[in-house]
């Protein structure tokens, strides 16, 4: 009995990787978004403050006074650079690692800017947002969708 609860644990922790049909519907969703770097960003802050007030250049300024700078574009480029290098490694069994890696890497970065578990779902939720609401949006590309991000967030919260 205890064994089988054992199995049981592990087997609710064990990223479940994403077929390649299921990596084509996210990359569909994600391609309809990607070039809304400032958009993007601008909606995570302003549904989260607190993850603006994160940003040492962006910490107490007004949302609407930097979105068009530079600045706002160029963080906005780094992040969503990098979810786009993500999702193009994903639906094939030989670049897992290489997400492990990257997403990893991340973790440790955020980790030591005190990002916390709580601030990534906000993050999560609000991107999942935005990209329902700007790409088709059915079950099928939901379910991918949450799927690759629950296998991330796993990573990000065993390192966080
Ligand atoms: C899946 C979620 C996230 C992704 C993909 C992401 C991605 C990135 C990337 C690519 C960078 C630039 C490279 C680096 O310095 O590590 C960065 C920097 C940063 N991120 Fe995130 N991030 C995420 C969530 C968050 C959250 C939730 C916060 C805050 C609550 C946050 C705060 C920061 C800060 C403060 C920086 C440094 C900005 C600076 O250089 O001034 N990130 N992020």
């Amino acid at each position: 009995m205890k064994f089988l609860i054992v199995l049981a644990l592990i087997g609710a922790a064990a990223a479940a990787p994403l077929s390649a049909d299921q990596a084509n519907l996210v990359k569909g969703a994600w391609d309809k978004v990607k070039h809304s770097e400032v958009d993007i960003l601008a909606a995570i802050f302003s549904a989260h403050p607190d993850i603006q007030a994160k940003f040492p250049k962006f910490a107490g300024k007004e949302l609407s006074a930097i979105k068009g700078s530079a600045d706002f574009a160029l963080h906005a480029t780094r992040i969503v650079s990098f979810i786009s290098e993500v999702i193009s490694l994903a639906g094939n069994p030989s670049t897992a690692p290489a997400i492990e890696t990257l997403v990893t890497e991340l973790a440790n970065n955020h980790k030591n800017r005190g990002v916390t578990k709580d601030q990534f779902t906000e993050f999560r939720n609000s991107l999942t947002d935005y990209v329902s609401h700007h790409a088709s949006w059915g079950d099928n590309v939901a379910s991918a969708w949450n799927q690759a991000f629950d296998n991330i967030f796993q990573t990000v919260f065993s390192h966080l």
